[in-house]
């Protein structure tokens, strides 16, 4: 099989699991590529491929809207897709958010096959230990060997989501509006920002650009944290957002995090999840 893999990544945890994946599908015998999803990319070309696998982050129970717009300059075509999500919670009303990328991708012609979700570290709202960063690393690894063996026997399923979980993910896509005119009031602390232009690197809204040796935030902002996450001087603020700035790379190494010592927050779900995984 020839497999596309169409990715967007604010801050390295779907990219991380998409190549993983892709990595998966390839020692199973398959061809694979990968596209970033970035604003003012060609959208790829689809034909040649047997299946699309189209990757993002959960953002407020919905798609980014980099991605739904992404996806909307997306060719026709009638091959089978899944979905592939990373999300900072293992919630189910995050299964809405499937909802938006698949309408837009059977609109085109292309076929639901099923979809996965792996539970990565927030990059927002609050910084998860490190033992809890390699516990949602080895889990995602065990779903990821499950899920390519599905993907390369054609198996996989459309999850249900009921009337309230559409309800709550439908109101909070204000996110689509708010975002762009909060990110316009994202700045650089002056005594911290050393104009390296990271954040401007690493913005797949292209919405900063360097001015005089310091960023400028435009009005394109997709929310995805990358470059408050990934300022080496930890300069980037996040306005109204910044109480929940979470900055710096995981490290993915160490000890995994016993049952114990799970975050507070959703303990029972996120240790539950862990145990399903492990079980696999
Ligand atoms: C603006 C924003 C909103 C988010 N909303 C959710 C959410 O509703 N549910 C969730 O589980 N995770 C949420 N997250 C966490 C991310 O989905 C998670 O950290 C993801 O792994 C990040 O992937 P990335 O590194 O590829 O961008 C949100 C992150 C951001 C930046």
């Amino acid at each position: 099989m020839k497999i596309l893999f169409c990715v967007f990544s604010g801050t390295g945890n779907t990219k991380h699991i998409a190549e993983r994946f892709l990595q998966g599908l390839r020692d199973l015998g398959h061809e694979g590529d990968y596209c970033a999803m970035e604003k003012g990319k060609e959208p790829p070309r689809t034909e040649g491929y047997d299946l699309l696998i189209v990757g993002y982050p959960v953002h407020a129970f919905n798609a980014p809207k980099l991605v739904t717009r992404f996806l909307k300059s997306f060719p026709k075509g009638n091959i089978p897709f899944y979905l592939l999500r990373s999300e900072g919670e293992p919630s189910k009303l995050n299964d809405a958010s499937g909802i938006s990328p698949r309408r837009i991708l059977m609109k085109k012609g292309y076929v639901p096959a099923g979809e996965f979700t792996y539970v990565m570290p927030y990059n927002i709202l609050f910084r998860h230990s490190d033992g809890m960063a390699v516990r949602m690393e080895m889990a995602a690894e065990k779903r990821i060997e499950r899920d390519v063996k599905l993907v390369s026997e054609g198996g996989g399923e459309v999850r249900r989501v009921n009337f309230l979980r559409r309800a709550a993910a439908f109101t909070l896509r204000i996110e689509h509006v708010a975002m762009p005119l909060l990110g316009k009031t994202f700045h650089a602390n002056k005594q911290k920002c050393v104009g390296c232009g990271a954040c401007a690197k690493v913005c797949p809204a292209k919405n900063i650009t360097m001015v005089e040796g310091k960023p400028k935030f435009g009005w394109h902002c997709t929310g995805c944290m990358g470059c408050a996450f990934l300022c080496p001087k930890d300069a980037v603020r996040i306005s109204l957002l910044n109480p929940w700035r979470v900055n710096g790379r995981y490290s993915f190494e160490g000890a995994p995090a016993e049952d114990g010592e799970v975050c507070n927050y959703l303990h029972t779900m996120y240790v539950n999840y862990f145990h399903e995984s492990e079980e696999l």
